[in-house]
């Protein structure tokens, strides 16, 4: 039996209309435009209104989703939601979005894997396709990190932003597309370096985690640069050497947005032209899972993917968790 590959065939995103930029937070911490530019490559990035949570910028996307394609939400049979900044603690962003949107016959779950989030849940959903449990699966990787960023720490303010991508997939059966390969990994040591302490069951809310500011993202810059850079770099040039292409073989490298340090790093470990690598860090900073799915929709926009064309997802996040994909791009779906 020919095996069932799951293709990606719709891709959507959402941005909030309110841009904090770098003078702004000149006023607001001691930082400068330059040391932020030149040790990240933020610009700028974007801000949820008061109003809005993790689920209305997800609803967003997906409605645009469903204008581009025609598909509607009766035809949805999961919905996977990758995010660190849930509606709330339960019930699951997914169900709110399943019920906004009236997916009638969908069941759903949230998944965390902070910044690989979107690739943990793509090789998900990409499993429920090829198993044959699943025919259309909406994958979600939405994040609004400026709930959880302490806009008075210099350290962690800078990076982050808000967002929400979505992409549609669905079986082929032909070989030529679709989800190729992937390589996703965690690493629990790493859990130290990168976190939101309290208001899980190890710390629950209160008084005192308010006051010690533990509802706050904390990050120890240095070590997680350090093996963001060796995770992505290794995780993006291993999955070209399994499949026996090079970079010359890649149209176009979609890398997880944190740092445009370490993008340039993975980025010449793959042996690539800068031509070939989607940045829109200066953009939009660090929005966590949905840099990937926000990345590959501005390169459609772009004209820079093609049918056919060989495309590569790398991520690092908390956890530690990182990896890579491989995708063979095929139709997208139009009205
Ligand atoms: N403005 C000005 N100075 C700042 C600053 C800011 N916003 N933030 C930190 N600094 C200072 C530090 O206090 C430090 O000063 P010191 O030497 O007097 O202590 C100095 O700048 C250098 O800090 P350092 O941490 O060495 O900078 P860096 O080059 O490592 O860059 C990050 C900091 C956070 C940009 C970088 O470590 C990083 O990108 N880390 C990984 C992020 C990531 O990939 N996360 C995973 C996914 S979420």
């Amino acid at each position: 039996m020919k095996k069932m590959r799951a293709a990606i065939t719709g891709v959507a995103k959402y941005l909030p209309e309110r841009v904090l930029t770098n003078a702004e937070l000149e006023t607001m911490v001691e930082t400068n435009d330059e040391w932020i530019v030149s040790r990240t490559g933020i610009s700028e990035r974007r801000l949820v209104s008061k109003d809005q949570a993790t689920s209305d910028m997800a609803i967003e996307a997906i409605k645009d989703l469903f204008d581009q394609t025609g598909v509607t939400a009766g035809e949805i049979d999961v919905i996977i939601v990758a995010t660190v900044t849930p509606d709330m603690m339960f019930p699951a962003t997914a169900a709110i979005i399943q019920n906004a949107l009236g997916a009638k016959n969908a069941w759903g779950f949230d998944l965390s894997a902070a910044c690989s989030g979107f690739l943990f849940a793509l090789q998900t959903g990409a499993s429920l396709i090829e198993s044959g449990a699943a025919k259309k699966v909406l994958v979600v990787g939405a994040d609004t990190m400026s709930a959880i960023v302490d806009y008075t720490d210099r350290n962690t303010c800078i990076l982050f932003g808000d967002a929400a991508g979505v992409v549609l997939l669905e079986p082929t059966e032909d070989e030529n597309f679709g989800l190729m390969d992937h390589m996703l990994y965690i690493d629990g040591s790493g859990a130290h370096a990168l976190h939101q302490l309290a208001g899980g069951s190890r710390l629950p809310a209160s008084a005192e985690t308010v006051a010690n500011k533990q509802h706050f993202i904390y990050q120890d810059g240095k070590a997680v640069f350090k093996r963001a850079v060796e995770g992505m770099a290794s995780a993006s040039s291993d999955i070209l050497k399994r499949n026996q292409i090079s970079g010359d073989d890649i149209a176009i490298f979609v890398p997880h947005q944190a740092n445009k340090r370490i993008i340039d790093v993975a980025a010449q470990r793959m042996g690539l032209s800068p031509d070939k690598v989607l940045l829109n860090i200066d953009k939009y900073g660090n929005t966590t899972a949905a840099t990937i799915p926000v990345g590959l929709k501005e390169a459609l926009e772009e004209g820079r993917i093609k049918d056919g064309d060989y495309v590569v997802l790398a991520a690092f996040g908390a956890g530690y968790t990182w990896g890579s994909i491989l995708l063979k791009w095929g139709p997208i779906r139009s009205k």
